[in-house]
């Protein structure tokens, strides 16, 4: 029985919300705005299940947009996290869980040194200044449809929200910051070595998301990243893998387990999994680099509750709970949901391309059926969001909790057992019959 229509707690919070809040949410993305209907307030979350203010429970595949890499509520991580407040939640002193969080991080990535922040955000603006610091230079590469947080030089032509939302990306950004910023299309070696071509000597960095998922899945093409990697070192710019997502999520070290042999990022960036569901993330690089910063070094970067004790120990214990082993149960619980949502989107007869990185995997809505790859922003646009739309309400009424935008990625958590899949399986055949009977505007 699919739970009715309407979700009286949930609205009634979210009037209470939108009174105080902008929107009703504190991040744009938690907002039903591309999709319609009233936001999901959640009361309570337990290994892959959320269960919202009506008391609804649905299987969660947005897992906190990736955090969640063990399920909600792990005991585990719980009972660490319950000691740590015991023994005081802040100090603004550094303490022996900060070091160790350091330390596995470093063993599992190829950076020598990291500097804990709170946010992706703070990561990645960190990391930029620091490129900008160490170089002399102010030119920034970024791609569009990559999202690395809503720091000013890198919202243009942005991805998640910035998309979902059809932001034009820039308002309240110095046109200063903007014109330092070359936006180009992704997995597209010629257009950066265009833009390496005029102006090499000005580029203090390109960033690029490890594998996109902010603009739905995107893989990138085979010898994409070390390529980037090897441009940088060729014009004396600095190559920064944003792995805020895939770090920690696609394999130990994240998405350069994946493609890493044989060349390493300068700087790298990660939040997220290692945070275990707290704010707490890194940027990390280069030892010669990373001594740049103060008090190093002259690039000044700083926080008040950078390496707080109660997040890092839930980013520790989750990071030291994540083994070989959990790694390959995700893979496979992914490629399960996959291969069900593929079976039901086909036997509806809806266009469709299943996009992965690793056990990250998003449904791209494609307009026509002789579509097979969606390989960079432009791609991603051209989908039939009416059919998203749809779906999304039909998996949300069967009890399951899909990102709710196009353009994001499905995630999954060590948690997802058969029951859950089990639920998925039973919701997919209405949401592809609703995607099907959907009429809509297709993407211009
Ligand atoms: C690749 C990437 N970089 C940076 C960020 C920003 O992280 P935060 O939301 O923690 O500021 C995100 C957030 O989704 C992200 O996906």
């Amino acid at each position: 029985m699919p739970f009715p229509g309407d979700a009286p707690a949930s609205a009634a919070l979210f009037e209470r919300a939108s009174a105080v809040t902008p929107g009703g949410v504190n991040s744009p993305v938690r907002a039903f705005g591309a999709v319609g209907g009233t936001p999901r307030f959640m009361a309570s979350g337990h290994g892959p299940y959320l269960v919202d203010a009506d008391g609804r429970e649905y299987v969660d595949l947005v897992c906190s947009w990736g955090p969640m890499l063990l399920g909600h509520a792990h005991p585990e991580v719980r009972e660490a996290v319950a000691r740590a407040a015991a023994s005081g939640t802040s100090f603004g002193a550094p303490t022996e869980t900060e070091v160790a969080l350091a330390e596995e991080i470093v063993g599992r990535t190829p950076v020598d040194q990291v500097r804990l922040v709170s946010s992706g955000t703070e990561a990645t603006m960190s990391a930029i200044r620091l490129a900008r610091g160490v170089t002399g230079r102010d030119l920034v590469v970024k791609f569009a449809g990559c999202y690395h947080g809503h720091v000013d030089s890198l919202l243009a032509s942005a991805g998640s929200g910035v998309v979902t939302f059809g932001l034009p990306g820039t308002p309240g950004v110095p046109a200063a910051s903007t014109a330092a910023t070359l936006v180009l299309p992704y997995n597209d070696t010629a257009a950066v070595e265009a833009a390496f071509a005029e102006y090499g000597d000005q580029i203090a960095c390109v960033i690029t998301e490890a594998a996109p998922g902010n603009m739905g899945v995107i893989s990138p093409g085979e010898g994409y990243n070390a390529f980037l990697s090897r441009i940088c070192a060729e014009h004396g710019a600095l190559f920064v893998s944003d792995e805020v997502m895939t770090g920690f999520r696609v394999s130990p070290s994240g998405h350069h387990g994946l493609d890493g042999q044989g060349w390493r990022p300068d700087l790298m960036t990660f939040g997220k999994v290692m945070g275990g569901g707290f704010p707490a993330a890194a940027l990390g690089g280069r030892a010669d680099l990373m001594r740049q910063l103060a008090p190093e070094g002259p690039v000044y970067q700083a926080g008040t509750l950078s390496g707080n004790p109660v997040a890092t120990t839930a980013g520790l214990t989750t990071l030291r709970l994540a083994t070989d082993e959990v790694y390959a149960g995700l893979d496979k619980v992914s490629a399960q949901i996959q291969d069900l949502a593929g079976a039901a989107l086909r036997e509806a007869g809806v266009p469709h391309v299943i996009s992965t990185a690793g056990n990250m995997f998003s449904v791209f809505f494609v307009e026509q059926d002789d579509v097979t790859e969606v390989r960079d922003f432009a791609g991603a646009q051209r989908q039939a969001q009416h059919r998203f739309r749809a779906f999304f309400h039909a998996m949300l009424a069967h009890g399951v909790y899909l990102p709710p935008s196009a353009f994001e990625a499905w995630f999954v958590s060590a948690a997802h057992d058969q029951d859950a899949v089990d639920r998925i399986a039973a919701a997919l055949p209405y949401a592809a019959e609703a995607a099907a009977a959907a009429r809509g505007e297709p993407a211009a």
